[in-house]
């Protein structure tokens, strides 16, 4: 039984005590109707008597009373700052307990079936980013809004599955204050497969609370500026390699693939044949895609890595070994979730040497919730800042980049 019990029941028989001595002097006096005489005309106890042991006795319980709270009454004093410290980090401490459940999916360690919302399916069971698959409706306006689609529907208005690319959330708190990363919980992201979790949004089913309790979970796996900063560099360090890697992996399939094809029995020759065809998609993609970055500016490949998912549309599942799999990208920066940056808007909407100024400071320090940026922006706060996940240098990198579109 813990200390809060025992005084529960400790009041709860003090109360029984009181009621009963109440109940007991009221039958009493039932039982008496007799008016006893009035209490100044009944002759009291001789001084004797009251200036006597029981004096004494009365005295001394009260100088026990007063010494207790004399000493008791400090000590709270000195005690209740730190208990109420301390009770605010459990209070903390569950609460990230309790986001951890919510966002695990059945490979997380604090999975609970009837309790998680599997935020790690599509974000990666640390965080560290993930995709999910989301179909995308035809769009072609030859296309029969709402028709069944049958053997006879056209290639171009048939729906499409793609592979979304989710964030990696370990850095949200780096690119997002508080209230954004709760907004953004409880709203979703119409159009994404990032669905709306709370009931404010009147899709959800999470309060307020769990919605906090999300945050404080994805604040405890936050990540030091720093390392967002060597992760983003070696990102854009390496995108060339990698995709040069990833041509020779390609050969090498390809290689295999022939391999294959040469030493197949002749029921077999037909599936190895397909898969050398495939190999050799593969191949004609990942070079395109090596020499098409090999003549890409740092600055736009910085763009590519950290800003198109918003700016440019398609590019969340656009996938350049597998360019076919899904409709091309829009024209990089042509907007999407966020504006249009191209054909010289970010000329006239930052103009000029004080422009560029300002257009780093948006970017970098991000611009408050319905406060103006440039000439005519308003921030709806949507906008990430990028000064704890970029260096100074790739920031400076993206805007010249920017400013060319
Ligand atoms: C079905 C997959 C899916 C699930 C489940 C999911 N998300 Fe997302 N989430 C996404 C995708 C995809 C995006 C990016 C959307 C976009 O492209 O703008 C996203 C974006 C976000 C963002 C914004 C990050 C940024 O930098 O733009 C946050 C925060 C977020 N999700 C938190 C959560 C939390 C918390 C949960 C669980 C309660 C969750 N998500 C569950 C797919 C998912
Ligand atoms: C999570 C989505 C998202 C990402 C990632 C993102 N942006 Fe944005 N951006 C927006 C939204 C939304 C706006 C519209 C402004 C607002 O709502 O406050 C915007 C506005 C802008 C504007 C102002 C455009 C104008 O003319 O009003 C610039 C410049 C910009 N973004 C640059 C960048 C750069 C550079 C990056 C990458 C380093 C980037 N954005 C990454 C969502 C995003």
């Amino acid at each position: 039984m813990s200390v809060r019990q025992a005084l529960i029941i400790l009041n709860g028989v003090a109360i029984l005590a009181i009621v009963a001595v109440i109940a007991v002097r009221v039958l009493s006096l039932r039982r008496n109707p007799e008016p006893t005489p009035p209490p100044n005309k009944t002759p009291f106890l001789p001084d004797e008597d009251l200036e006597g042991r029981r004096l004494e006795r009365v005295g001394g319980w009260s100088l026990l009373f007063v010494m207790v709270i004399a000493v008791s009454l400090p000590v709270y004093f000195l005690v209740e700052p730190d208990r109420q410290v301390d009770a605010d980090e459990q209070f903390e401490e569950r609460s990230v307990e309790r986001g951890a459940v919510l966002f695990a999916n059945e490979q997380s360690e604090a999975y609970d079936s009837t309790v998680s919302l599997g935020c790690a399916d599509c974000h990666g069971v640390d965080g560290t980013g993930g995709s999910a698959t989301q179909v995308l409706q035809p769009e072609d306006p030859s296309c029969e809004p709402d028709a069944e689609v049958t053997a006879g529907t056209p290639q171009v208005c048939r729906p499409v599955q793609v592979s979304w690319q989710a964030p990696a959330l370990d850095v949200v708190l780096l690119r997002y204050d508080r209230a954004q990363v709760t907004q953004i919980i409880t709203f979703g992201r119409p159009g994404t497969p990032m669905p709306a979790w709370g009931v404010a949004s009147g899709e959800g089913s999470k309060n307020e609370q769990s919605i906090d309790d999300l945050v404080n979970y994805l604040a405890s796996i936050q990540i030091t500026p720093d390392e967002a900063r060597k992760a983003s560099t070696k990102a854009l360090e390496q995108a060339r390699d990698k995709a040069a890697a990833d041509a020779e992996d390609a050969q090498q399939a390809v290689t295999d693939a022939e391999a294959a094809v040469g030493a197949a029995p002749p029921d077999e020759l037909a599936g190895a044949q397909e898969e050398l065809a495939d190999a050799q998609d593969t191949l004609a993609a990942a070079i395109s895609w090596r020499d098409q970055l090999a003549a890409t500016s740092d600055g736009q490949i910085a763009f590519q890595l950290q800003c198109a998912r918003c700016h440019t549309k398609g590019w969340s599942y656009f996938d350049p070994l597998d360019p076919d799999a899904a409709l091309p990208p829009g024209p990089m920066g042509g907007g999407a979730f966020g504006p249009n940056l191209t054909g010289g808007a970010e000329l006239r909407q930052f103009p000029g040497a004080t422009g560029i100024e300002e257009q780093v400071l948006f970017v970098a320090e991000g611009v408050a919730p319905n406060k103006p940026y440039g000439v005519r922006g308003i921030s709806s706060g949507r906008m990430p800042h990028f000064n704890q996940t970029l260096t100074e240098e790739q920031i400076q990198l993206i805007i010249d980049y920017e400013r060319t579109l």
